[in-house]
């Protein structure tokens, strides 16, 4: 069904912190902090949808100022080089990754201490992850955001016929 597909363009990025949500990210809120969020679509009868029927879409957000974000990040795929999404799903075994504590705007497993550069496309700067958390491209609208295009690497393991059945 619907709330297992994965972001699709247009989507709108919501919180998924348990005390916001189903709120729509603002980007006025956003800092070198991770914000977690859902991608909410609509349901077949046009009501919102929050896609949280799959936990590997589950998203990271970051906001850095102007020139921090450098290769391999796409920097087409984020919002005026200061904002990008990453799968918020660890590549090494599915662990949900959180701020590194010890150094500001990285990102650290807490499963196995893996570790991700959000200002370098989240590639793995330290533990057993075998690569990169997928950048997913997003767009402004207004104060929100909203997904641009499918993940820049696929990041799900569910084959073509599954993903047509979560399309109904
Ligand atoms: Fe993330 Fe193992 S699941 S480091």
């Amino acid at each position: 069904t619907r709330d297992k597909m994965p972001p699709v363009e247009g989507d709108i990025l919501v919180h998924a912190a348990a005390s916001q949500e189903g709120d729509p990210i603002k980007i006025s809120e956003l800092s070198d902090q991770l914000v977690r969020a859902w991608p909410m679509g609509k349901d077949k009868e046009g009501n919102n949808l929050i896609r949280k029927g799959d936990p590997n879409n589950v998203l990271a957000i970051f906001r850095f100022p102007a020139g921090k974000i450098i290769a391999p990040t796409n920097i087409e795929a984020t919002i005026n080089g200061e904002i990008v999404a990453y799968s918020d799903v660890c590549t090494h075994a599915g662990c949900s990754v959180a701020d590194d504590d010890q150094t500001a705007g990285q990102m650290k497993c807490p499963c196995h201490s893996g570790q991700y550069d959000p200002k370098r496309g989240c590639m793995v700067v330290g533990g057993p992850p075998p690569r990169a958390l997928a950048q997913l491209p997003i767009k402004q609208q207004d104060d929100n955001l909203v997904v641009g295009g499918f993940f820049l690497e696929n990041p799900y393991p569910f084959t073509e016929a599954e993903w047509e059945a979560r399309k109904e």
